[in-house]
């Protein structure tokens, strides 16, 4: 089995969907790590829930982002992780990372890239009046979810949509791709 690391900075609905699935059987991978840059964020609380191990760390109390980067990838080896995987992880993953897991860093996005790239995906398709929309999984470069194109799927927006009902549906798609994908990649 894959060894894993998750990255998340927020509420980490994405982190909950794939401990879902490997806690019944559908996912089989070993989570050996959340990774947070929010020692406040609710995704700690579940990774603590799921017995997951924790590394979070606050940004700002390292000089740059190649020496958290480096105690990050002292965690990831330690654990022996193939793979991370970034689910809401709000940075930009730098070159230390980029280095020792090329090909292995896989995000989520809420759009169909290379549509709406970078922050309120969902906010940006519907200033756009995009009638459709979607979910993208792609590898991870050095750009701003720029990395080849792994899976996406659609959803198309009705005449009232808002942005919290658009939000419900692209997380509800997210929570079923994202396991699904992972499965195909990791197994
Ligand atoms: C998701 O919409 C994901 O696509 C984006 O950040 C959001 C994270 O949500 N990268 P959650 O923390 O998993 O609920």
């Amino acid at each position: 089995m894959k060894n894993i690391a998750l990255f998340a900075s927020g509420s980490g609905s994405n982190f909950q969907a794939i401990m879902d699935a490997v806690s019944s059987g559908n996912l089989r991978v070993n989570v050996k790590l959340l990774i947070c840059d929010n020692p406040d964020a609710f995704v700690i609380k579940r990774a603590e829930r799921a017995e997951v191990a924790v590394f979070s760390f606050q940004p700002k109390e390292y000089p740059n982002k190649v020496a958290y980067e480096a105690e990050i990838l002292r965690q990831l080896q330690a654990q022996q992780v193939d793979f991370i995987v970034l689910a809401g992880y709000m940075r930009l993953i730098g070159k230390t990372l980029l280095e020792a897991y090329e090909g292995r860093i896989i995000n989520i996005h809420p759009s169909l890239l290379p549509s709406f790239p970078g922050l309120d995906a969902v906010g940006q398709a519907l200033d756009a009046g995009v009638k459709v929309t979607g979910v993208t999984i792609h590898y991870v470069d050095a750009g701003m979810d720029t990395g080849p194109i792994i899976a996406q799927k659609a959803i198309e927006l009705h005449p009232e949509e808002t942005k919290e009902t658009l939000q419900a549906k692209i997380h509800h798609l997210e929570h079923e791709l994202y396991p699904a994908v992972l499965k195909k990649l990791m197994e």
